[in-house]
This record gives structure tokens, sequence and C-alpha cells, in this order.
């Protein structure tokens, strides 16, 4: 059973939990594939001051404002279709017939003809509320008035509601949110239901059970809120990584892990960190809500959120959200399945991510057979920033990208190839020669190292023979770190860190994720 019950439960509890579980199960329709908007919050959000901040106060001035500029910026012909309000747009009473009501001063013309403004516009309206006696900005939540929000949403033409979860139970979690969703089910009107059921419950030490929450919502918040920073956007990367084995298989068509909003164009991310952003958020098929002032957003960074390519990475149909397959001494390599599929083999969404903080571009030299990608045709090859196609490449040819340090990628796309052998066209340059010692991916140049797996078996679940440890010592510094980590007998803390950057001193006990160590290899990357 889905739900969890105390033993001791009345009738009444019973007949809604029948009702609940009977026909809360989410079958709205929506977000076939993961959503994409614009979202108040990181950006803008509980400002309530319009009387000394009116330009930036939460109001449907902001709104509209935002609502003009997702037609006239481009961003809705590239797939950005939601505005959604966040936290603080209510009164802090509810009218005289219980029901929730805007802070007129702010939003004077009411919710629902700021719905139709943006309607009118082509796009859709999302609002804010939450499964507690307050929001958590201490607005009124919708506890004892599940229905009649649910209602008053629907009639104001709300296409999207996200339920926080402040000031609530998380044990009473698994009965309210299917129980809200139902409410909105019932109304007839089909909305996409975000929920951060399963954060809450994390938090307080519970197990979320996600076959009742993919049941119920659309999207769920799992890890923290994101802040304007690279340190919060590497948090939501780790999370993604080490909980992978548990929270991927729940994402799919109708029902997305959601890391949370893009912070794209903001004051924490530097260019390059951006654009890793926006890749990574492909990756984790992760809804695409930009919170940013679209007003002053500068041209770079709206072109890495209107990057069609990697929107369609994002927006894949199949809907399978991708993994960390390799992470090791800064270097991660990411895949994600996607079309086009031929003969039971998946294309893929790579991106290649350098965390290291030591200045200069690390080159990582792999063949596609490594990552898994063995269709003997081979894969069409493209860059999606820059604009370079490695054109057809077979499993076994091994080229090279170069990937920036400091939270940067590269992400290509890798087409399944199906017409008949052609030779592979790498240039020179992104060409790489087989190692003779066989010594694994990521290549010294004077920055990495040899790096293979700490248990000594391959990244991808000991698919390929495990390698002998034998360090190289061309970067001056780096070999006695290097053997720092490798020796068993040497305890990192009782040796004297060399002097490298902060995220390699943090690595101490690096390893693949134990994808070797698992029993079960992700299925997309059996042979
Ligand atoms: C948080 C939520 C944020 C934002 C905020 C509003 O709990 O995760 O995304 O909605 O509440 O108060």
């Amino acid at each position: 059973m889905p739900l969890s019950f105390s033993t001791a439960f009345s009738a009444t509890s019973l007949i809604l939990h029948l009702l609940t579980h009977c026909v809360s199960s989410l079958d709205n329709g929506l977000a076939n594939t993961p959503p994409m908007g614009w979202l108040a919050w990181e950006r803008f959000r509980c400002n309530t001051d319009c009387v000394n901040d009116p330009h930036n106060c939460i109001s449907e001035r902001l709104f509209k404002q935002m609502a003009d500029l997702v037609v006239s910026d481009g961003y809705q012909d590239v797939g950005y279709t939601y505005v959604n309000v966040d936290d603080c747009w209510l009164a802090h009473e509810r009218d005289a017939y219980g029901r929730l009501q805007p802070d007129y001063e702010r939003f004077p013309s009411g919710m629902k003809a700021l719905g139709d403004y943006i309607h009118s516009l082509g796009l859709k309206f999302g609002i804010y509320e939450d499964y507690g006696n307050f929001t958590c900005a201490g607005y009124p939540g919708i506890l004892g008035h599940l229905e009649t929000d649910a209602d008053t949403f629907a009639s104001w033409d709300v296409d999207y509601v996200k339920l926080d979860g402040c000031y609530s139970l998380p044990t009473e979690m698994d009965k309210g949110y299917p129980e809200f969703g139902y409410h909105l089910n019932k109304t007839g009107r089909p909305m996409i239901y975000a929920c951060s059921w399963p954060v809450y419950q994390t938090y307080s030490g519970m197990t979320p059970n996600y076959t009742s929450i993919i049941n119920s919502c659309n999207l769920w918040r799992n890890f923290d809120d994101i802040q304007d920073s690279w340190q919060s956007i590497a948090s939501v990367i780790d999370y993604y990584g080490d909980n992978q084995d548990t929270i991927i298989a729940n994402a799919g068509p109708g029902h997305w892990n959601d890391p949370d909003m893009l912070i794209i164009g903001n004051f924490g991310l530097s260019y390059e960190q951006s654009k890793t952003h926006m890749a990574m958020w492909a990756i984790f098929a992760a809804p695409l809500l930009m919170s940013v002032d679209l007003r002053t957003l500068k041209p770079d960074y709206k072109a890495i959120l209107q990057n069609r390519k990697i929107i369609a990475v994002n927006q894949d149909q199949l809907g399978i959200q991708g993994r960390r397959i390799y992470k090791q001494k800064g270097i991660e390599i990411w895949a994600r399945p996607i079309m086009p599929v031929f003969k039971g083999k998946y294309s893929y969404g790579i991106v290649f991510l350098n965390r290291r903080t030591d200045g200069t571009p690390s080159e990582v030299s792999v063949t596609l057979k490594e990552l898994g990608l063995d269709h003997i045709e081979g894969y069409h090859i493209q860059d999606l920033y820059d604009d370079y196609d490695y054109g057809i490449v077979t499993p076994d040819r091994r080229f090279k990208v170069d990937v920036n340090p400091s939270g940067s990628v590269v992400m290509i796309r890798c087409n399944l190839y199906k017409g008949k052998p052609i030779n592979n066209f790498i240039e020179a340059t992104r060409d790489a020669q087989p190692r003779k010692d066989e010594s694994g991916y990521v290549v010294d140049h004077g920055n990495i190292g040899y790096i293979p797996n700490a248990d000594g078996a391959h990244p991808l679940g000991g698919r390929f023979p495990s390698r002998p440890v034998e360090p190289q010592s061309r970067s001056h510094g780096y070999l006695q770190h290097h053997q720092l980590q490798y020796s068993p007998s040497t305890t990192p803390t009782s040796v004297a860190a060399p002097a490298i950057g902060a995220y390699e001193q943090a690595d101490h006990g690096f390893s693949f994720q134990q994808l070797g160590a698992h029993s079960t290899v992700p299925p997309y990357y059996h042979g």
C-alpha cells in the first residue's frame, strides 16, 4: 500500500483513504516533458514593498512584465510556457467565504485577471500554496480548505499549482498531498501539480514513498532550495549523483524529479557555471523554470537559456533521467539516454564536467564504448554549446574534449547512426591516440594524473578488466597527492595536504559511486 496510516484509524479516514487511493492517481495528461517557464522565487523572493521598490516587488506588474518578455524576447518560441507566481502573493486573511485572496494592494486586478493576461499571450499561469497552516513566508496555507482552494484555483484558470510543505507534519503528507491532488482532479481543470512532499519527509528522517508520489504529483522537490551560488548548484549535482539509484527510476513522462529552478543570469554563477547549470538540468530531465530578471538579462545568459539543442535533450520524449557514470579527481561524466532509439539501443546526451580548480582546461579522452555506447555503426556526435560537429564516430574511436575548470562542461549529443558504415572524420585536434598502457579516460597533461577507478574496477560496473594502479608522475607535486589517495596504508588526515586546489583536497576517498559494486548495472549500459 502506498499510503501509511497508523493502526488505529477511524472509519472516516478509511473512507478517505480509499477515496484518495482510488481516484487521486494523477491522470491529468500534463507534463509529458518537464515543464518550462518562469518562476519568481529565487530572484524576487518575498519582496512585498511596492512603495519603496515598485519595480521588484511581488505584484501583478512584475508578472505581467515577465510574461511580456517571455514572449517578446523569444523564450516562448523555444518552449518556455508557464509564468508562475510563488509565495507572498496572498493577503494575510481569507475572504468572508473562506476563499484565498491576493493582496489587493499588489494585485489590484485579482488573480483571475492576471491569469487572463498571461493566457492572452499564449502562456500558462502557475500559482503557489502550501500544504500546511501557513506558507513558508507565513501566508494562509490550505489545511482545512483543500476543496475550496482547488476550486478557487480552477475558477482562476490556474494551470500549475506548486504546493509547498511548511507548517505541516511530514507524517501527514502521504495522506494530504494525494488528497489535494484528488481535489485538483475533481475540478476537471488540468493543472500541473508540483509537490514538495519528499523533501520535507527526507529532512524529517522519513523515507518517501515514491510509488505514491509518482501517482499523485507531476513533479516533486527532493532537495534543498536553490540559492544564487555555484556551491548551491554543485550540491544539487552531488545530491542527484549520490542518490541516483533511488531517484532516477521515478522520473518519466508526466512525473519528474525537480532539482529546483534555474538561476542563470543572476549574480552567483560565472558564464561557464551557467552553461553547466543548463546542461545538468537537461541531463536531470528537470523542469526548466527561469528565476531571473528578464528585463536586465545579458545576451550571453539569454543564449544559454535559449539553447535549443540543450532544451531538446531536456525535453526528450523518452523522459529517462540521466546519471553520473564517472566521478574521479574532479572530473565527472554524466549520460542521459535519449531519442532516437534503434534496435534496443539509445542515443545519448553526455556531459563532461570539470570541477577542478587548478586553472587550466583538462583533457578527457574517451571512446564511446567506454561510456557504454557500443552501437557498431557509430554515433553522430555534435557539441551542444560550440557549433562543432564531430561527424560519425564509431565506438572504438578515441576522441578528446578539453573541459575548462571551476565548474565547466562540454556537452555533446550522440545520435545513433543508422546508415552503412563510413569512416570517422574527427579533426586532428579532437583525435586522441589510444594510450599504450590503456590507462583510462582522463589523459594526464600535467594536470590530471592517471586515474583508475579507486576500487580497481571499471566505472561502468565491471564490464572491462580492472587495471593495476600505476600513478604517473608528470605533474610536479601531484604524485604525492596521488599516492596519498590510493595507498591503503596512508591516512589522509595525517599527511599535510599538497598545494593543490580545495576541491582536490576534499576528494580523498573518491570512488565511482561504487558503480562497480552495484549488483545491477543500469539497463541502458548493458551492451
Ligand atoms: C520554499 C520553497 C521555495 C519557495 C519558498 C517560498 O520552501 O522550496 O521554492 O517556494 O518556500 O516561501
